[in-house]
């Protein structure tokens, strides 16, 4: 086949793809990636952070990205790195928890919010998974999770910004009691570690939920979902390179000279580093402060929206830019199933429906969707 032919191909069959800028994505963690971050992953685009000595002015990049990342996490000395995403951080978070305690088999503790990424990281490694259940206000019930901890227990996880509603675990609280029980408490920030410190920086009340906190040896926190960085940029700190070393798996035969990897994949994207980097440095703290203000203001309109909206109720107030939906008597999967058959996609969580109010999010968009959800709730 002809370029040509190929690109008119390609086009008729991503026809069917959904995309950002038409607002209708409501329940997604990702969005359009920056324009600037666009251009320099095109020109960056062959550089492999898995061969890293091959590319040193991308590894000084990479360094950078985390020292930054550390910094507003209030660690400048964090290490880490930019990987596949949440997911992969996380598994990175719990493998070093793992190979600290020197345990082959034990059993790790989340919340009952916690992401999937933990199911698959304890089924990779042969772990038990314990889910603690939530309090009225979702979060963490830290009685019961002081109940199972036991000499077991490899790591805990709290959650900065949970995946449906996007609540803060007690995370200075969480910290004394991995001090005290001695054992790894790592912190999945994937969606509000780009969240939680403009939030501070905007004058909102946030509880101390980073490095800040002692016992806090890892934090998970994405470019790819509030950076807008372009996929794949997950991110994961660890508070020192001690720790971060528990995972050095020696590479030896690269053609850039051998390097120990600390990640689960082996070639990886130098472009979305370097594009996370150039991102960093265009918008700086006062550029993501504006995007989250934004993405807040929206937040509320949808949420007051949400509240006189007869049949509908907000799950909780919103903590950031996560809005949960939940019906008075009208069920989520057939609500979900009518928004979409309007080319609505929220995210559905069981007993509620999740908005993401991301920056490609609009007012319009918001109006049109609540006029939508209470037409299908009338006439249900
Ligand atoms: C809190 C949290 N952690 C981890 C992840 C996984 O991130 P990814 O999809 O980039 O692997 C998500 C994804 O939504 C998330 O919400």
């Amino acid at each position: 086949m002809s370029e040509e032919q190929i690109l008119r191909e390609l086009s008729e069959i991503l026809e069917e793809d959904m995309d950002y800028e038409s607002g209708r994505i409501l329940g997604s963690m990702c969005t359009k990636p920056h324009p600037l971050a666009v251009k320099v992953f095109q020109r960056t685009i062959e550089k492999n952070l898995g061969d890293p000595l091959l590319f040193p002015g991308a590894l000084k990049i990479e360094r950078e990205v985390i020292r930054m990342l550390g910094t507003l996490l209030h660690n400048p000395d964090a290490h880490g790195n930019i990987v596949t995403g949440g997911t992969e951080a996380n598994i990175m978070a719990i493998r070093a928890a793992r190979n600290m305690s020197g345990k082959k088999h034990g059993k790790i503790i989340v919340p009952e919010s916690a992401h999937v990424s933990f199911d698959k990281a304890a089924e990779l490694m042969g772990l038990k998974i314990i889910r603690v259940p939530l309090t009225e206000e979702y979060i963490v019930d830290l009685d019961k999770l002081n109940e199972y901890i036991d000499r077991e227990t490899i790591a805990i996880v709290g959650i900065a910004g949970t995946t449906g509603l996007g609540v803060v675990d007690p995370i200075d609280k969480m910290a004394e009691i991995a001090t005290d029980s001695k054992v790894y408490l790592h912190v999945d920030a994937a969606f509000g570690g780009l969240v939680l410190p403009f939030l501070e920086m905007l004058g909102y009340k946030v509880p101390i939920w980073d490095f800040r906190a002692e016992g806090v040896m890892s934090i998970t926190v994405d470019p790819h979902k509030m950076g807008m960085a372009p996929i794949p940029a997950g991110g994961i700190l660890f508070r020192s390179e001690e720790i971060m070393k528990h995972l050095y798996i020696k590479v030896p035969y690269l053609a850039g000279g051998a390097v120990n990897h600390a990640t689960i994949v082996g070639t990886r994207s130098g472009a979305s580093v370097i594009a996370t980097w150039a991102l960093f440095k265009h918008l700086g703290i006062k550029g993501y402060m504006e995007v989250i203000r934004r993405c807040m203001k929206l937040t509320e309109f949808l949420a007051s929206e949400i509240e006189r909206t007869p049949g509908a109720q907000l799950v909780r107030k919103p903590i950031m830019n996560i809005v949960g939906i939940k019906f008075d008597s009208a069920d989520p999967g057939i609500v979900d199933r009518k928004l979409r058959e309007r080319g609505w996609a929220l995210g559905n969580f069981g007993s509620f429906l999740r908005v993401v109010i991301m920056p490609h999010i609009r007012k319009e968009h918001l109006v049109e969707f609540v006029g939508d959800l209470r037409e299908i709730l009338e006439n249900l």
